[in-house]
C-alpha cells in the first residue's frame, strides 16, 4: 500500500485525445494503458459514498454531505427517482425536497464530486424501483425493455431530466464525473439489449459524447452478460460475501483494460419486515474497503447514509415467490446512522481511508442532539369509515368487478372497494382472495366492525357471517410496488375477484382515498368522534417541544400497523407487530417549537387500549413489539404511571430518561 499519487500520466489512448480534444482544464476520462480514471489528465481514483436526497430532509443535506466530507471521501452517488419527480404524467417536480439541483450545488460547494445513476430504474428499495406508478395504466406495457409505450415515457422524461443534468458535468463546469445508465440490468429477466442501445442513444443525445457512461451489475455471469454495452464502461457490485480480488475477476472479464470499480460495496444492508434488523461488522467493512483500495480500485459504499423511506415511497423485494416489503427505516447499517450520526463504522472507514488520501483538517461534526418527548395520548378517534367523504372526497367508481390502484390512477396508500351481502350467511363462510389477488393487505369490516385482514402470500381467507344487504367494506393497503425481482409490474388493490364461500362477489363501490390531503389540510375532521379500539381509524393528539425542536423517535406501545403523521408530514408506516422496526425517525425540522405539533396515527387493526406514542431519543430498529414494550416500560414506569390528561391533549415538556 502507499499514500495515494497524484501522477501525470501522459498517454496517448483515445481518453486523453478525448480529453485534449474538449477542454483544457476539466474533463474526465479513463487511461485504459493505466487502468485508472484520469481527471483533469491525472491519474484519478474515488472513494465514495451513496448518499438519497429523496431520503433525507433537505434541512439537513448539507450536515449529511459536510460529514461524508469529513470522512475523507471525494465523491458522492446519488440516484434520481423518476417517480418522485414525475408523479404524473407530464408533471414535473424538482422543488423543495426535490430539488436535484439545489441538491447538486450543496455537493459541489462542499468540493465533492458527484457519480450520478439517473435510471430510468434505479431499484434502491424505492416504491417500484424509481419507475412512476402510472406506466401501469397501460396494463400490457413491458416495463424495462423496448416496449414501445415504456420507451416512449422514458424518452419524455429523460428529454427533462437530462438536460438539466448537462450543465452539472464535470467537464462543463458542474461536478458529475460519470452517469449510469440503468441499474443492475443483467438482473431483471428481460435481457434486451436494444432497450439498453436505445438508453445509449438518449444519454449520448442530450449529454454528450464526453461524458463518462457506464453500468453497473452484480458479478453472476448473467448479470454481466445481459446488463453490459459495448460503449458503457462495465463496472461491478459486491459486498463482503464476496473475494474482492474474483469479484473484480469477472469485471476483467468484460473490461480487460481500465479503472476496477466496485459501484456498490454494501457497509450494510435493507431491512424486510418480520425478519432481524440487517446489520455488518464495522471491522469486516473498514477491512474490506482497504482490501479494494489496495487495487487501486475505486469504491463506492452503499450506502453511506441510508435515511428513511418517509410517506409510501418504500418498495418491497419479490424473493423465492414472496412479496417482501422493505421497512421506513433505511438506516442500511451505514457509517452515517438514518438520523445522520457518525458511527464506529464511520471512524474505522475514515481510519483505512486516511492511508491513502489525505483526510480534510477539521473535526467531524458532533451527533445531532435527540431529545424524548415523553408520552403524547392521543385522545381523539375517529373510525376511517365515518370520514369517507373527508378522505375520498370525489364519488366513488362503479365496478360489477374489482379494479386496480392503477386502473383508477391511484399511486399509493390505501382504496376502499364496498360491496352488499348477496345473500343470508347464517354460518361462517371464508371470504377469499382469488389466486393471492390482494395487493397486498386487505382489512375486511362488516357494518362497519372489522373482521380481519387478508394478506398476499400469507392470509387468504377471513371468516364472514351476515345478512342479506350487509355492508361489506375491504379496505385495500399497497405496501409498495415490487423494486426487484423478476418482475416489476406489480398491479395494487384487488387484482383478482373476491370470492365469498363459492360465490364471486360483484357490484363494487371504489373510492380511491387520498388521506395525506385530509390530514394536512382538513384535520382534525369536524365529524364526532368514536369510541372503540379495533379496525381502521385515526387518533389524534399533540405537544408542544421545549424551547428547540430536536431530532426525536416515535414509538407506537401496543399499536400494530398503520401510518403515522406529524404536523401533516407522514413519517411512514409502521408494524411494530410484525417488526422488527419499533421507532419512526421524526426529524426535528418537522417540529415547532412555537405552536401544538399534531400527531394523527391512522391504525389499521387494533389500537392499544391507552392510545399514545412514545417520543423516545433513541431508534429501536431490531425487535418484536412484545420484548421492546417490557424494556421501555421497564426503565420508564415513573412516567407511563403518571395520570394522562386526555382531555385537552395533554402536553409533556419533562425530559425522561427512558433507556439505560
Ligand atoms: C480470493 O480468491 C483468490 C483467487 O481465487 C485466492 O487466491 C484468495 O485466497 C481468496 N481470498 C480469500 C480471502 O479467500
Ligand atoms: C436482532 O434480533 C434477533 C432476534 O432477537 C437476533 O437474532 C439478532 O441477532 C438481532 N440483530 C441485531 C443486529 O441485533
Ligand atoms: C467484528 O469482527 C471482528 C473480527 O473481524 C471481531 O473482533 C469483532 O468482535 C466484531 N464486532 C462485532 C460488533 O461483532
Ligand atoms: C372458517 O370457517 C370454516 C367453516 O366454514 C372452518 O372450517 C374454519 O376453521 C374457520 N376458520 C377460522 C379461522 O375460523
Ligand atoms: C409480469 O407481471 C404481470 C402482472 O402480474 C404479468 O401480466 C406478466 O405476464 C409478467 N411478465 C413476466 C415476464 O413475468
Ligand atoms: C371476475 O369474475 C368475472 C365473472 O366470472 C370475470 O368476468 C372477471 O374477469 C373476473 N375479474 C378478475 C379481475 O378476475
Ligand atoms: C365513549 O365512551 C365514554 C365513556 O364510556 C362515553 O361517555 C362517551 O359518550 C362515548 N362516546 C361515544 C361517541 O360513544
Ligand atoms: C431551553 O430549555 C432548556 C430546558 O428545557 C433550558 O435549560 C435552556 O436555557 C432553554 N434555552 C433557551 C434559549 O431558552
Ligand atoms: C410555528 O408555529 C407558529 C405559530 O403557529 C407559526 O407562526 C410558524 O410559522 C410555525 N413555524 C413553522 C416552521 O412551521
Ligand atoms: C427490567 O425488568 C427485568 C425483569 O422483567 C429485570 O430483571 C430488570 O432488572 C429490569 N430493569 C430495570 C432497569 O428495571
Amino acid at each position: 500500500m502507499g499514500l495515494w499519487m497524484y501522477v501525470l500520466v501522459v498517454v496517448l489512448g483515445p481518453g486523453s485525445l478525448k480529453f485534449q480534444a474538449t477542454s483544457a482544464d476539466r474533463s474526465f476520462s479513463i487511461d485504459y494503458a493505466n487502468n485508472c480514471f484520469l481527471k483533469d489528465g491525472v491519474k484519478f481514483r474515488y472513494i465514495s459514498g451513496s448518499i438519497h436526497y429523496f431520503r433525507i430532509p433537505p434541512a439537513y443535506w448539507k450536515d449529511r454531505l459536510l460529514k461524508m466530507y469529513m470522512s475523507g471521501l471525494n465523491a458522492v452517488q446519488i440516484y434520481v427517482p423518476w417517480n418522485y419527480h414525475e408523479p404524473l404524467p407530464g408533471v414535473y417536480n424538482f422543488a423543495g425536497d426535490r430539488d436535484l439541483e439545489g441538491f447538486l450545488d450543496l455537493v459541489a460547494n462542499l468540493g465533492l464530486l458527484v457519480i450520478l445513476r439517473p435510471g430510468p430504474y434505479i431499484c434502491a428499495e424505492w416504491e417500484m424501483g424509481g419507475l412512476p406508478f402510472w406506466l401501469l395504466t397501460e396494463p400490457d406495457i413491458v416495463l424495462r425493455t423496448s416496449n414501445p409505450d415504456f420507451l416512449q415515457a422514458v424518452d419524455k422524461w429523460l428529454g427533462v431530466l437530462l438536460p438539466k443534468i448537462k450543465p452539472h458535468l464535470y467537464h462543463n463546469g458542474g461536478n458529475i464525473i460519470s452517469v449510469q445508465v440503468e441499474n443492475e440490468y443483467g438482473s431483471y429477466f428481460a435481457c434486451d439489449y436494444n432497450y439498453l442501445r436505445h438508453l445509449l442513444a438518449v444519454f449520448r443525445s442530450y449529454l454528450g459524447e464526453e461524458v463518462l457512461l457506464f453500468t453497473t451489475d452484480g458479478t453472476k455471469e448473467s448479470e454481466l452478460r445481459c446488463g453490459t454495452l459495448q460503449g458503457l464502461y462495465a463496472t461491478v457490485d459486491f459486498g463482503l460475501d464476496e473475494n474482492v480480488t474474483e469479484a473484480f475477476g469477472k469485471q476483467r472479464i468484460y473490461e480487460p483494460k481500465g479503472p476496477l470499480v466496485n459501484s456498490e460495496y454494501y457497509t450494510g444492508w435493507l431491512d424486510y419486515w418480520g425478519e432481524p434488523h440487517s446489520t455488518q461488522n464495522a471491522t469486516d467493512v473498514a477491512q474490506g474497503l482497504q482490501k479494494m483500495l489496495e487495487l487501486e480500485a475505486n469504491v463506492n459504499m452503499y450506502m453511506f447514509q441510508g435515511g428513511t423511506n418517509f410517506g409510501y415511497w418504500s418498495g418491497a423485494d419479490y424473493n423465492e415467490n414472496t412479496y417482501n416489503p422493505i421497512t421506513t427505516s433505511y438506516d442500511y447499517d451505514a457509517p452515517l446512522s438514518e438520523a445522520g450520526d457518525p458511527t464506529d463504522k464511520l471512524y474505522a472507514i475514515r481510519t483505512i481511508i486516511s492511508k491513502f488520501q489525505v483526510l480534510p483538517a477539521g473535526p467531524m461534526p458532533p451527533p445531532t442532539p435527540k431529545f424524548a418527548y415523553g408520552y403524547v395520548p392521543l385522545p381523539e378517534r375517529v373510525a376511517l369509515l365515518d370520514i369517507l367523504g373527508l378522505i375520498s372526497p370525489s364519488l366513488p367508481f362503479y365496478s360489477s368487478f374489482p379494479l386496480t390502484f392503477e386502473a383508477l390512477k391511484q399511486p399509493h396508500g390505501f382504496m376502499l372497494y364496498r360491496t352488499l351481502l348477496p345473500h343470508d350467511i347464517p354460518e361462517p363462510v371464508q371470504l377469499t382472495a382469488f389466486q393471492n389477488g390482494v395487493h397486498d393487505f386487505a382489512y375486511i369490516l362488516l357494518n362497519g366492525v372489522y373482521r380481519g385482514t387478508l394478506e398476499r402470500n400469507r392470509v387468504h381467507g377471513v371468516n364472514i357471517s351476515g345478512k342479506l344487504g350487509d355492508t361489506l367494506d375491504v379496505l385495500v393497503e399497497n405496501m409498495g410496488h415490487i423494486n426487484f425481482g423478476a418482475n416489476e409490474s406489480d398491479f395494487k388493490g384487488l387484482i383478482h375477484n373476491l370470492t365469498l364461500g363459492s360465490i364471486i362477489l360483484h357490484n363494487w363501490l371504489i373510492y380511491p382515498l387520498d388521506i395525506d390531503s385530509a390530514v394536512a389540510h382538513a384535520w382534525p375532521p369536524t365529524t364526532t368522534t368514536s369510541n372503540g379500539t379495533t379496525g381502521p381509524a385515526f387518533y389524534t393528539g399533540a405537544f408542544t417541544t421545549p424551547n428547540i425542536s430536536h431530532d426525536t423517535f416515535v414509538k407506537l406501545p401496543g399499536w400494530n400497523k398503520g401510518q403515522i403523521w406529524i404536523n401533516g408530514f407522514n413519517l411512514g408506516r409502521f408494524w411494530p407487530a410484525r417488526g422488527p422496526q419499533q421507532t419512526l425517525f421524526v426529524p426535528g425540522s418537522l417540529l415547532n417549537s412555537s405552536a401544538l405539533n399534531t400527531v394523527v396515527v391512522l391504525e389499521l387493526e387494533v389500537a392499544p387500549e391507552m392510545p399514545r406514542v412514545l417520543f423516545l431519543d433513541r431508534p429501536l430498529l431490531n425487535g418484536t413489539s412484545h420484548s421492546v414494550d417490557r424494556d421501555v416500560t421497564n426503565s420508564s414506569l415513573h412516567l407511563a404511571m403518571e395520570p394522562l390528561k386526555f382531555a385537552d391533549m395533554a402536553v409533556r415538556e419533562k425530559k425522561v430518561e427512558l433507556l439505560p
